[in-house]
């Protein structure tokens, strides 16, 4: 990622962020929506997607996964923050193996999601969807990386 990449991310991140939960719950609604698959690995796995919002422990879901992006946005463009973006999405993917049992094709679907939802909410350009393609490149490596190394798939 370049400055320009991270001005760009940076700028266009605090339109979702204002609002955390809603983001997310937007993000994930749409995950749902499209592949449905991925709702039986939640315990809110009954609940219909219409009602998802009245959901505490969903939007519990909702306001984490904002908070995993803003804390690795907030470490762009500081010293040592590259590594300090690899512990978070390890620990993201270790629990999602250990705990959570989600395959990597999930991730997938779910980036399908965050960039459709980011691309609406914000209005990006076609340079401000680039730097967040670089973005999600970059930490989908860190993931798949540690899949491979816990052998999982
Ligand atoms: C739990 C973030 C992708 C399913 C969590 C937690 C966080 C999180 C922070 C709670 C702490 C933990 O257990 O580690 C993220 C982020 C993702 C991501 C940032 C990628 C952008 C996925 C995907 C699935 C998934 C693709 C597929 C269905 C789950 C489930 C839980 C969970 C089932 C447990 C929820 C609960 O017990 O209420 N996630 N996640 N996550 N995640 Fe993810």
């Amino acid at each position: 990622l370049n400055a320009e990449d991270i001005a760009e991310i940076k700028k266009t991140w605090a339109i979702p962020v204002a609002t955390p939960t809603d983001s997310g719950a937007a993000i994930l609604i749409r995950f749902f929506t499209k592949y449905p698959s991925n709702l039986e690995k939640f315990p809110f796995r009954d609940v219909p997607v219409a009602e998802l919002n009245n959901s505490a422990r969903f939007r519990a879901h909702c306001g984490r996964i904002i908070k995993t992006f803003d804390q690795s946005i907030s470490q762009l463009g500081e010293e040592g923050g590259l590594e300090k973006i690899q512990d978070i999405w390890q620990g993201i993917a270790s629990s999602h193996v250990q705990r959570h049992n989600i395959p990597k094709p999930s991730y997938f679907e779910l980036r399908e999601a965050i960039v459709e939802v980011l691309s609406e909410a914000c209005n990006l350009n076609e340079r401000q969807a680039e730097a967040w393609n670089k973005l999600l490149d970059i930490v989908y490596d860190i993931i798949f990386k540690k899949y491979d190394d816990l052998g999982a798939q």
